[in-house]
Parts: structure tokens; C-alpha cells; sequence
């Protein structure tokens, strides 16, 4: 009977952490969107982007779906209608919303959407001793993903308006010496395990953990800088053919690219624009809002490489993935300049060289939530780390992100790596 007695006082520690985490979670997301208006929160940039209201309802729609509607018996959605406008790609629940049209969706109100999260939180939490933990937590995650979309994308919404306007205003940041010249540090060599395995979540495409060989190789001990990209600038670097793959030059000539994403020339030189407005690019901090084909592209240009997601992970796995500079509360977030730690996580996310592929022995999860990640699997690269606008604790070293060599309106950078 004591062990009985045991075993239901950790089930109920486990349940009340749970409670609490997903409190937190969701918490979270509204204070991101809490210095919204309305308009705010609805129009959409582009179609890579959604607006934050989408991102506060399709969450909120995961949770309804996936957990309350098949797993608590009698649950009747708070309204039927929501799920053709807030299912993002999952096939197996049916039609939806075009996603490039997110943006015409001007009602329910935000306060509407609001009250749809009450109504989900509330029923969740009544009933979430009886509900499927695994489930609660891929959610949460999953939220934790979208907290970090929608600060991506309110870079991007605001960025249209020729006003610049800061969401948050930030101090001024005092300037920091230039870090130290970029020092090379020897990465595992021969034959290492990758992959996720054992205690914890994590998502499907983590696993199965498996052998690869790594060949001898360095990596760089911080992240590329702004001082750096510009020289990489100043040197022609968006001009030569000969340091673009084919597919990089064709864009860099088709989008007129002679920068990273958000930077705006002015007359007192080239400024970012981020959530707290308008700053001069500070020569410190690592660049970011750079493709695969700048980051590529600059690469080669130093004679160096790109790490391999392998290389990334065996480097990694030592280290704490809470640390760094990773999301803590809503607010304009920023990646900061090299305080001499390695910097592996938080800051920038890190273009890897691997392209996005299964690895040997994958299989997606069963169901609809099946659809998460296997389906993506095509022309897409990894990056790895987190950056600073990834909720703190979602990160691990075996986490792979994943996006299309074009894209950089993610905080996305760049670490050298070079055969040895
Ligand atoms: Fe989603």
C-alpha cells in the first residue's frame, strides 16, 4: 500500500508540474501578443508569415483537436467553424483555410480568439489528470514553436509599415568591444552517435539515435558577425558569381539581395530594423536574417564550410541547451554579441550543411500528429541551436529545425566549420 502511496504522489507531482508548465505556456503567448491591436494581430506580410492571431487560435485549435476532442468524452468544440480556419497543414483533419488568405480573416476578433483560449484552458485543465500527458506536452511545444513564429513574423508585419515602429522599446544597448579574433576549436572525430534517445521529449524527427562517422574538422567558437558580413559586403561578396551556388545566384539576382533581411541603407550607414525599431547594425552581434545561400555563400568566400548537423551535435551534446541567450518573456528580442562562451545555443540559429532527411530507421509518429515533420522532408536544410527568440527549455542538442534555402526571416546565422 505505501509503494500505491508513492507511486500516486509522484503521478500527482507529475500532473501538477504538467498543470504548471502548461499555465506558463500559454501565459506566454499572450503576453507576446499583449501590445497588439487588433489590426495588428490580423494582416499578413507575406505568405510565409501568419499573423499573430493565427498563431493564438491554430495553437489553441491543436489542443481542441488532438487532446479534448479525441480524448475527453462529450467535449464539444467551443466553435465548429474554427477548424477550417485554424488547422495549418494537417491533411487527416480535413479541409482549411488557404494559408497565403490567413491574413483576410479579420473576425473572430481577436478578443474573440482570446476567449476561444479561456474556454480551452479551462476545460483542459479541469480534466487534466485524465488526459493523455504525451499528447499535453507535444502541444506545449508546439506552442512554443508558434511563440517564436510569431515573433518572426511580427518582425516581418511591422517591417512593412515605412514608419518602422519599435513594439517594444529597448535600451540602447552600450557598445561592446569587437569580440576576438574567430578562433577554431577541433570537433569529435570518427564514429559518434547522433540522434535522440531515452527520457524527455522530443520530436519525432530527432530519432532514431544512430551511428555516423565524422572526418577530422573544426568548428568556429562564435557565430559570424555583422562587422564580418560587412566586409563580406564591402569585398563584392553579393556581387561574385563565383562564391554562389547556382540556385543562390539565381535569387540573390531575382530578389536584388545586397543584404541581410531587415537591413535598411541609410545615411549614416546600414541600419536593422527588429522589435524595438530602426538601430544602426551593431558590429558586434552575429548576423542574422541571412538564407543558406549567404550563409553558404559567405562560407566560401573564407575558405571554410559549413558544419554538418552531425558535426553540430557531437559538439553540442556536452553543453547546457538552457543556457545563452534564449526567450525568457515577450519583449524585442536581440541576439547578442560573443561574451567567449561557444555560443552553440541561443543567439542565431546555425545553417547546418545536411539537408533535412529522415534518419536510418524513421518512422513518423502514428495518427494525425504523424504529419508534424516526416511530410517536410524535401529541398529543406537544418539549422541548429535555438536563438534568441526560442523559448528557454525548448531546445536540446539533438533539436533540428529545418527551412527552405531561400528563407531568412527566421533569426537565422551562421557558425564556420573547416576540414582539418
Ligand atoms: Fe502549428
Amino acid at each position: 500500500m505505501a509503494t500505491n502511496a508513492r507511486a500516486e504522489g509522484h503521478r500527482m507531482e507529475r500532473r501538477e508540474a504538467l498543470a504548471a508548465h502548461y499555465r506558463a505556456v500559454r501565459a506566454l503567448s499572450l503576453a507576446i501578443a499583449a501590445p497588439l491591436a487588433d489590426s495588428d494581430a490580423t494582416i499578413q506580410p507575406m505568405p510565409d508569415a501568419s499573423p499573430a492571431k493565427w498563431h493564438l487560435a491554430h495553437t489553441t485549435w491543436f489542443f481542441e483537436t488532438f487532446v479534448l476532442r479525441d480524448h475527453l468524452p462529450g467535449y464539444r468544440a467551443h466553435d465548429e467553424s474554427y477548424a477550417f480556419l485554424f488547422n495549418s497543414y494537417y491533411e487527416g483533419e480535413g479541409d482549411r483555410h488557404p494559408r497565403a488568405r490567413r491574413g483576410m480573416i479579420t473576425r473572430p476578433s481577436l478578443d474573440e480568439v482570446r476567449a476561444w483560449r479561456a474556454a480551452v484552458d479551462e476545460a483542459l485543465l479541469a480534466e487534466i489528470d485524465h488526459l493523455p500527458a504525451d499528447l499535453i506536452t507535444l502541444g506545449l511545444n508546439h506552442e512554443q514553436q508558434h511563440q517564436e513564429l510569431m515573433l518572426m513574423d511580427l518582425t516581418a508585419t511591422f517591417f512593412e509599415n515605412p514608419l518602422r515602429p519599435a513594439v517594444w522599446k529597448a535600451e540602447t544597448a552600450a557598445p561592446a568591444a569587437m569580440p576576438a579574433p574567430l578562433g577554431w576549436r577541433d570537433g569529435r572525430e570518427g564514429l559518434v552517435e547522433i540522434g535522440h534517445e531515452g527520457g524527455g521529449f522530443a520530436f519525432d524527427n530527432e530519432g532514431p539515435r544512430h551511428k555516423v562517422w565524422l572526418h577530422r574538422h573544426q568548428l568556429a567558437d562564435r557565430p559570424v558577425t555583422n562587422a564580418e558580413w560587412q566586409a563580406f559586403m564591402a569585398h563584392g561578396g553579393y556581387a561574385d558569381p563565383l562564391l554562389w551556388l547556382s540556385d543562390g545566384w539565381a535569387w540573390v539576382q531575382a530578389e536584388k539581395v545586397e543584404a541581410p533581411l531587415y537591413w535598411v541603407k541609410s545615411e549614416g550607414g546600414w541600419q536593422r530594423f527588429a522589435l524595438d525599431g530602426l538601430r544602426p547594425v551593431n558590429p558586434v552581434e552575429p548576423v542574422c536574417h541571412i538564407s543558406y545561400y549567404e550563409a553558404d555563400a559567405y562560407a566560401r568566400w573564407v575558405g571554410a564550410r559549413l558544419p554538418t548537423e552531425a558535426e553540430w551535435e557531437a559538439a553540442a551534446e556536452e553543453l547546457d541547451p538552457a543556457a545563452g541567450n534564449q526567450l525568457d518573456a515577450a519583449g524585442a528580442v536581440r541576439p547578442l554579441p560573443s561574451d567567449g562562451s561557444v555560443q552553440l545555443f541561443g543567439d542565431v540559429w546555425e545553417w547546418t550543411g545536411s539537408a533535412y532527411l529522415p534518419y536510418p530507421g524513421f518512422r513518423p509518429a502514428e495518427g494525425a500528429v504523424g504529419e508534424y515533420n516526416g511530410k517536410f522532408m524535401i529541398s529543406q536544410m537544418v539549422l541548429r541551436g535555438g536563438c534568441c527568440a526560442t523559448p528557454r527549455g525548448h531546445v536540446r542538442p539533438s533539436y533540428r529545425n529545418f527551412f527552405y534555402p531561400h528563407q531568412r526571416w527566421m533569426y537565422s546565422g551562421l557558425r564556420l566549420a573547416r576540414d582539418a
